[in-house]
């Protein structure tokens, strides 16, 4: 997988609400490599360390970034004006959402984490979306999805609650091959519980802190378990073995099996 570092255009920026910007980057040849789940990391200028965002979608030789201010580099970002330059380096990750292999799946959203789910709903046949917010005020993008039902803590919009009963309305249905999903821990493991009680697969894209980007420093790995299937002998099975391994977030994800994901 070719990683390209460029100084990109911004072509146009948006607010979303008072806190979450919407730009579009002119950059060729990330925007037609990039595939759903990928991000880029941005050069903030004054800081030595790069912000990953998650690539919204892309169109043509441009790609959308959605991204909310937290702290002091995606403030400066969030100062930034068409026609201004941003350094980018991406595609970033090499393991996305799998829409090469499936055509249908329910997406779900926490919050800042559904932007990158907007580029997998470009890619499926078919979709369902259930996106989750805190209040009515935090609600970005869901007019952009197929089939949603939007969730708020607080019931200032849609469903009141978390995202789980809208999931498993849409589970129930027993139409769609996968779930998708990107948002806070809580919510995943709310979304990999229902995954295993329905007995299909799901796809969850982590986020933790980063300092490098390219998988050298080992600053992101987060903790998986897996079955080792060794430990089953010839003469039976002996049980098999939970095995634990820390992949790093930003080189071997930012998507994993969200059975496989241990979240703590
Ligand atoms: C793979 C990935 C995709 C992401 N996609 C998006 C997105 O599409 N939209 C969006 O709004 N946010 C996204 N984030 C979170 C975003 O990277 C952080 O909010 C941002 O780096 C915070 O930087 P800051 O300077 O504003 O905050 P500060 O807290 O001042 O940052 C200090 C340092 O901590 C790092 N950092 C802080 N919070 C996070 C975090 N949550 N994750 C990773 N590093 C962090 C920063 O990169 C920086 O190096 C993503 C994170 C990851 C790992
Ligand atoms: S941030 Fe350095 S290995 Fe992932």
């Amino acid at each position: 997988m070719e990683i390209f570092q460029k100084p990109c255009s911004i072509i146009s920026h948006a607010k979303l609400n008072e806190t979450v910007h919407d730009i579009w980057v002119y950059s060729p040849k990330i925007a037609l490599s990039a595939k759903p789940g990928q991000f880029v990391n941005i050069l903030v200028p004054g800081h030595f360390l790069r912000r990953p965002i998650s690539i919204c979608e892309t169109l043509g030789e441009t790609l959308r970034l959605v991204f909310e201010e937290r702290g002091e580099g995606t403030k400066a970002l969030g100062k930034l004006m068409p026609g201004d330059e941003l350094d980018i380096l991406g595609p970033l990750g090499e393991n996305g959402f799998s829409t090469d292999k499936y055509s249908s799946a329910i997406l779900v959203g926490g919050g800042i984490g559904t932007p990158p789910l907007k580029f997998c709903k470009n890619k499926l046949a078919k979709s369902a979306t259930v996106l989750g917010f805190r209040t009515d005020k935090q609600v970005i993008l869901a007019g952009e999805f197929f089939n949603v039902q939007v969730c708020t803590d607080d019931g200032s919009r849609g469903h009141h609650g978390n995202i789980g009963k809208p999931l498993e309305k849409f589970l129930k249905t027993g139409a769609y091959e996968v779930i998708m999903a990107c948002g806070p821990k809580p919510m995943l493991k709310t979304v990999v519980n229902l995954a295993e009680k329905y007995n299909i697969p799901v796809e969850v894209s982590l986020e933790e802190r980063m300092a490098c980007g390219a998988g050298a420093c080992l600053g992101c790995a987060c903790k998986m378990k897996t079955v080792d299937r060794q430990s089953e002998s010839n003469f039976g099975s002996i049980g098999s073995t939970a095995i634990v391994s820390y992949p790093r977030v930003c080189k071997d994800g930012p998507v994993f099996d969200g059975k496989a994901a241990v979240f703590c």
